[in-house]
């Protein structure tokens, strides 16, 4: 097998991360970048470079690099000298809330960082495999205008034709995105472009919830994996309105990983996938609640704000159609519940470690 040069943005963070152990083990030769600006995003809690130091112990040829996807020159001098044969860019500002406090910075980081990226590549290495990581926010709220019914401990959608989830023909104008979902829209446009019109090996993969036991889960960003420290710690889970119903479908980082796989092997310029755990691995709040306090023997305490997050989807859950029409041999291969006992058994690993220090 051919080593292959990769690099993976956002390196320190959950999908980057799984993605730098992956492709060591596979034999590659992985360079990151990651400038640990999830710590001056989200505070010490967002702190990735535990992660940093666990993936330089478990890897062979691994490269971290301290740079960041704003800073243009050091970028394209790094693509000059390497010449990848394949991106993954997973470097982002990634919570819809705080991108209010900082637009500047979210635009900058997620718009224009990802442009920085894809110019570095169409300049050095234009054949390369290119990932993007969308997000599911890209279509706004337009997913809440679908009929739904309000059962016991979740909402769901009303329609046997909606049964599935949200697909790529969402439309993403004309919906409230959140600054977020707007910096995110406009890099993921950017990099249809860079598919279609420059003809270039350019995928994006729209995410719902993405987690693993790599993530480091904060209030405003890595739902299931900020429950499970919550539960763990003993501090106090707050719901944001909807009752506590609003669904999300929950992906492992490895299955996020193997579609990237995938794609790199046979890539379609352009082409726009939605990537989350569909139905099988779809949750409420509520019901995460419920799922989480079986497995550790603990009641979460929990207040409730009658008052969603500006923008909130109600019930989304992702249509994975395409990308399995496309890509076959991929599948979910996690299911929820094995995803939450990794968490968890990281969080109390986690909690071991610290209380050791
Ligand atoms: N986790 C999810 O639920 C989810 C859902 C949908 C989409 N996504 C997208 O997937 C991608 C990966 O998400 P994640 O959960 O791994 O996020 P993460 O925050 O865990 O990882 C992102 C990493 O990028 C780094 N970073 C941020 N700004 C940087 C910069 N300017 N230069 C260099 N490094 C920088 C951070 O330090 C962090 O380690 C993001 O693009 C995100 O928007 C994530």
């Amino acid at each position: 097998m051919k080593t292959l040069k990769i690099l993976v943005t956002g390196s320190s963070g959950l999908i980057g991360s799984e993605a730098v152990e992956d492709f060591d083990r596979q034999g590659h030769r992985v360079t990151g970048i990651d400038n640990n600006m999830r710590r001056e995003f989200f505070g010490p809690a967002g702190d990735t470079s535990w992660n940093l130091a666990r993936l330089r112990s478990v890897t062979r040829n691994f490269h971290p690099l301290d740079l960041d996807i704003r800073d243009r020159r050091r970028l394209f001098d790094l693509f000059k000298s390497e010449r990848f044969d394949l991106i993954l860019h997973c470097a982002a500002q990634p919570s819809h809330d705080k991108a209010r406090e900082i637009p500047l910075v979210d635009f900058e980081v997620n718009a224009l960082g990802t442009l920085n990226l894809l110019e570095a590549t169409r300049q050095f290495c234009r054949e390369a495999p290119f990932v993007f990581l969308s997000t599911n926010k890209v279509y706004g709220d337009a997913p809440n205008e679908l009929p739904l019914v309000e059962n016991e401990t979740r909402y769901d959608y009303a329609r046997t034709e909606d049964f599935e989830g949200i697909d790529e023909n969402c439309r993403i104008d004309r919906t409230l995105h959140s600054l977020f979902g707007a910096s995110k829209a406009a890099a993921d446009l950017v990099a249809q472009e860079y598919g279609r019109y420059f003809g270039m090996n350019v995928g994006i993969f729209r995410g719902g919830c993405l987690t693993g036991p790599h993530h480091s889960g904060v209030e405003l960003h890595g739902f299931l994996s900020y429950l499970i420290k919550v539960a763990r710690s003993g501090q106090t889970y707050t719901i944001y309105g909807y009752k506590g119903k609003q669904v999300r479908d929950n992906i492992h980082s490895h299955d996020v990983i193997r579609a990237v796989e995938e794609f790199a092997r046979a890539p379609r310029p352009g082409e726009v996938y939605n990537i989350g755990g569909g139905r099988p691995n779809s949750i409420s709040i509520l019901e995460a609640i419920t799922r989480i306090e079986e497995l550790t023997g603990s009641k979460i305490r929990t207040v409730y704000r009658d008052e969603p997050r500006i923008g909130d989807h109600i019930c989304y859950i992702s249509n994975l159609g395409k990308l399995q029409a496309h890509f076959p041999n991929w599948g979910i291969t996690r299911s929820l519940d094995l995803i939450l006992k990794e968490i968890l058994a990281a969080e109390m690993a986690h909690r071991h470690a610290a209380s050791l220090a």
